[in-house]
């Protein structure tokens, strides 16, 4: 990761909701520090308890001092108010790189409201992203100088795993998968406990046992040398339980083609949204 401690001006983070507060969070834990952090957030008018002391939160983006000049400014505001919001903060160009997090905006989008040679990241990141365990995927403008570009993988790195992108145009792939992903897998959790009460179990008990089982089930995957394929295999003996239940699973109509159809369902979703 990149001495984010080492930035060439503060951090400003436009918008410290669900995923801004997530990260601001994971900043913070980092090492930044709450005097290297301004926070614009109109929510936080009356209470500003949800934000750590020291750090300066203004309730609107016309408060600036002259002479203030951010390294980065983070947008994590709703995208439906992006266009509202942009372009005031054009002013900070020479000195910025602008890292977006909205899901379905473009990177185009931002270079249009704010002008000729604005450096741009835009970052898919997922809600793991509110315990350290999110996984964000980056894509970078020509604009962006290697500093910047390491900067802000920095910045999302403090909540999780990073990927980087070359082609924009695999954003809404990247938004099927790892965006979307989160739910996928707490309907999973809510699939396997319902089977569990299918089959006799007490609904606490149900819901312990699926939680747990995809919770354990996904960090030995993250630990263990081999691959989520082999994994299976190797708690599969032949004509055993597990083989009953996975003859069903990767049968015709199983897991696989409805997940394949569930993702390319999100991905054509991200692409009629974004166009
Ligand atoms: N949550 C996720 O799972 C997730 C995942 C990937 C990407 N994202 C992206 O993250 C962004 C934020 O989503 P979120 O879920 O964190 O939304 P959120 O909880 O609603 O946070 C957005 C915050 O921005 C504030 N805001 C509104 N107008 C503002 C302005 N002019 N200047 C500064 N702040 C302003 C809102 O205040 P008010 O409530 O007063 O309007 C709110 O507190 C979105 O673009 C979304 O696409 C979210």
């Amino acid at each position: 990761m990149s001495d984010m401690t080492a930035m060439s001006g503060p951090l400003l983070l436009v918008g410290c909701g669900k995923m801004g507060g997530a990260l601001l969070g994971g900043w913070l834990d980092q090492g930044i520090t709450a005097d290297q952090v301004v926070v614009v957030e109109p929510a936080l008018d009356s209470d500003r308890s949800a934000v750590p002391s020291g750090v300066t939160v203004l309730s609107d983006g016309s408060e600036f001092a002259a002479e203030f000049a951010p390294a980065v400014v983070v947008f994590a505001v709703k995208p439906q108010v992006m266009g509202d919001v942009v372009p005031g903060y054009s002013r900070f160009k020479g000195s910025a790189v602008y890292l977006s997090i909205a899901a379905g905006t473009p990177i185009r989008f931002f270079e249009a409201n704010l002008g000729d040679g604005a450096a741009v990241v835009r970052v898919m990141p997922n809600t793991p992203a509110a315990v350290r365990q999110g996984m964000s995927v980056l894509c970078a403008n020509s604009h962006t100088s290697e500093v910047q570009h390491d900067l802000c993988g920095g910045l999302m790195a403090a909540v999780g795993d990073t990927a980087w992108l070359e082609d924009e145009a695999l954003m809404d792939a990247v938004t099927a998968v790892s965006g979307s992903g989160p739910a996928y897998v707490f309907h999973l959790i809510e699939c396997l406990a319902k089977a569990a009460v299918d089959v006799g179990l007490e609904p606490e008990l149900a819901a312990r046992l699926a939680l747990q089982t995809v919770a354990g089930s996904g960090e030995l995957a993250r630990q263990s040398d081999d691959d989520a394929a082999q994994l299976r295999v190797n708690v599969t003996s032949p004509g055993g339980t597990t083989h009953a239940a996975l003859e069903v699973l990767m049968g015709d109509g199983g897991l696989q083609p409805l997940m394949t159809k569930a993702v390319q369902a999100a991905e054509k979703r991200g692409k009629e949204l974004g166009a």
